[in-house]
């Protein structure tokens, strides 16, 4: 089997970059890998995005600051939960089947978080999604790239994704550049809930999970993952 490393983190956080870094290391060192985000990266998944996308949430409000209910907390966690099973099944198992090392942007743990903890749905119902969509495909490690969200969310609004991303490229599986943008609009309250429980998920497992501070400069960053993955690498 291959390995399975996941990128976890909230808004602003620069997730993505690093788990596009850490992708192009990959490959320059030999390693046949996989870069997966999510949601999206199958037919299916692609179609479930552009619906979470342009379906508001039920905690958004319109500009009257009317409660619009297009889309329930519920139906979002379906959502994301169809679009992984399609992922999990078309790309994930056939590449880890491979001997691949696959890298995801965003994976389980994104749920438990956001749809848990953020919006408050039942964790022990999130719990058993999960164990449903991933068939017990759980990384070897996740990195938690941990940020004040007033400070990711400021990030995210001064320099915009594409911005903060700058010269790393687009990542597969995400097919609209300026992304989801359903949780910016969250208050900063709901994205503090969202660390929270990414950190209680760390705090749970930590042999599983790297918790690196966001703030430290994008090359430190980078090594303190390459230090945590390489010995995977070699025990492969
Ligand atoms: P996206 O635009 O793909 O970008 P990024 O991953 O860089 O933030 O946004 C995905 C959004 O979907 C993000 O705000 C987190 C959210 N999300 C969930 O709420 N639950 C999930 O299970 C997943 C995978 C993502």
């Amino acid at each position: 089997m291959g390995i399975f490393i996941v990128f976890e983190g909230g808004e602003g956080s620069g997730k993505s970059t690093q788990a596009r870094l850490l992708y192009g290391l990959l490959l320059q060192e030999g390693h046949s890998s996989v870069l997966l985000h999510e949601p999206g990266g199958t037919s299916a998944g692609d179609q479930i995005r552009r619906i979470l996308k342009s379906q508001h949430g039920e905690s958004q409000k319109s500009q009257r600051g009317k409660r619009k209910s297009s889309l329930s907390p519920m139906t979002e966690l379906l959502l994301f939960s169809a679009a992984r099973t399609e992922l999990v099944n078309q790309t994930l198992i056939p590449a880890l089947k491979k001997e691949r090392v696959v890298v995801c942007d965003r994976y389980t743990a994104s749920t438990i978080a956001y749809q848990g903890y953020g919006r408050g749905l039942p964790l022990d119902l999130i719990q058993q999604l999960n164990r449903v969509t991933t068939q017990g495909n759980d990384p070897s490690l996740v990195v938690l790239l941990n940020i004040d969200p007033e400070k990711g969310l400021s990030r995210v609004q001064a320099q915009g994704a594409m911005l903060f991303d700058e010269g790393v490229g687009s990542s597969p599986g995400r097919m609209d550049e300026e992304g989801l943008r359903r949780f910016e609009e969250e208050s900063v309250e709901f994205h503090q809930r969202v660390r929270e429980g990414y950190l209680e998920l760390a705090r749970e497992e930590p042999e599983r999970w790297l918790v690196v501070d966001a703030t430290l400069p994008r090359e430190r960053v980078a090594e303190l993952i390459w230090q945590r993955v390489e010995p995977l690498l070699k025990a492969q």
